[in-house]
């Protein structure tokens, strides 16, 4: 009896260790780094292989560099480098409580600094974000078009700088979808919204990762629908697409604390970027690839075609998933993401393509005279 005993807790504890080596292999290998005095950043950063390019993944609300696992393994095996941050207010990264500091200058200053400080001071790069990251990617193509080879946003459009106001969004919204699809907003820029999530974070993860894909219409976006769901801490089926690890690493991150994540929110409520981008020419001067989910209730997928007034050169990618794209379908996004990158690149080097044919042209010619 000693000896299967024995075996068994041995085995069961190489499954734990197996379990937690999986779930906090990305955090293991992150590292941090001081962008500005008290001001560091959480990253993980894979060099590119044969002169491949890098890629920047910002990820969006309330996810974290875990939300790119999928990415992050399939494109450095492809070769690119993969500079996989987390941002402003999630896990090692600074988390000031000061919203005024979340404006997209801000954390664009900060990812050119970080590209700097990895080796990355004189690169172009991809960029690509989801959700709120979409926002900051956005605004990195926008800001900053010399360091940005192609911009992909997932699930959140392309806005250009404008004044916002919630009331009329949510207007608006109810006229064009027949539900307040940010109504939600109301609620996370409340002053009480961090507490209650904290206390309810069970039932929040539950909401947002939710098996059922509809909740996000019914008990998501409405105005007042998700405060009355965290106070009853109501409970439901969670999407399969994430593993219990997965759903432990995200619960970490956000019982850390919410209010530096419900930060983001303010930027665009309390128009903190518009004075920086008020004088901005709202085109996109680089390729921006878009994929959209069918049964994204909050990032709308019609949204996406009012984009192509300020990107020339735009391409839109439909999935059958629901908010979280590159988390719910990681095989179909990557092939999009890789092919839009493949063909970005190849009208990006007209000099490289000059050079090869000048090359054949001479060595045809070089047959010629040797015949
Ligand atoms: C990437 O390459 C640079 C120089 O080529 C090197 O300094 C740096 O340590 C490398 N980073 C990683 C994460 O391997
Ligand atoms: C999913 O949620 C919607 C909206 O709350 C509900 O009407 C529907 O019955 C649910 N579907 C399933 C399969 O539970
Ligand atoms: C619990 O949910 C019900 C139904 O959505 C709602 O009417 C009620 O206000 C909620 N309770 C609280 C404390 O928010
Ligand atoms: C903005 O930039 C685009 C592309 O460079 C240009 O075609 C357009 O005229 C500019 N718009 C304004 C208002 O300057």
């Amino acid at each position: 009896m000693m000896i299967p005993t024995y075996f068994y807790t041995v085995l069961v504890f190489i499954k734990i260790l197996a379990g937690s080596a999986s779930s906090i292999a990305d955090r293991a290998t992150a590292q941090t780094v001081l962008i500005r005095p008290g001001i560091s950043y959480e990253y993980i950063h894979i060099n590119a292989t044969n002169d491949k390019p890098t890629i920047l993944f910002l990820h969006g609300f309330p996810s974290s560099l875990h939300s790119w696992r999928h990415q992050t393994k399939y494109f450095s095996e492809q070769g690119y480098g993969c500079l996989v941050p987390n941002l402003m207010g999630y896990g090692r990264s600074y988390s000031p409580l000061n919203r005024n500091e979340y404006t997209s200058k801000t954390i664009t200053d900060h990812l050119i600094i970080l590209l700097d400080r990895v080796g990355l001071g004189k690169s172009s790069v991809f960029v690509i974000g989801h959700d709120w990251g979409a926002r900051t990617a956005s605004r990195f193509v926008l800001y900053h078009p010399e360091r940005t080879i192609g911009a992909a946003l997932l699930s959140v459009a392309y806005s250009p700088p404008f004044r916002f106001n919630l009331n009329a969004a949510l207007q608006q919204s109810l006229t064009d979808y027949g539900y307040e699809s940010i109504g939600y907003w109301t609620f996370f820029a409340a002053d009480d919204a961090a507490r209650i999530i904290e206390r309810n974070v069970d039932s929040f993860i539950d909401l947002l990762f939710a098996a059922n894909a509809t909740l996000a219409r019914t008990d998501v976006a409405p105005v007042g629908k998700i405060r009355a769901w965290l106070n009853n801490n109501t409970r439901t089926d969670r999407a399969t697409y994430m593993t219990k690890e997965d759903y432990g690493t995200l619960r970490e991150y956000l019982a850390s604390g919410m209010q530096p994540k419900l930060n983001w929110f303010h930027v665009v409520i309390d128009n903190l970027d518009w004075d920086y981008e008020k004088t901005f020419n709202a085109t996109v001067r680089r390729p921006v690839l878009y994929i959209g989910g069918r049964r994204d209730y909050i990032g709308i997928i019609g949204a996406a075609e009012r984009q192509n007034a300020y990107v020339k050169d735009l391409k839109i990618v439909e999935v059958d998933t629901g908010h979280w794209v590159m988390e719910e379908k990681p095989n179909e996004v990557n092939r999009e993401i890789h092919q839009w990158i493949k063909t970005v690149m190849s009208n990006n080097s007209p000099t490289i393509t000059f050079l090869w044919k000048s090359y054949l042209y001479l060595f045809i010619l070089f047959l010629f005279l040797t015949i």
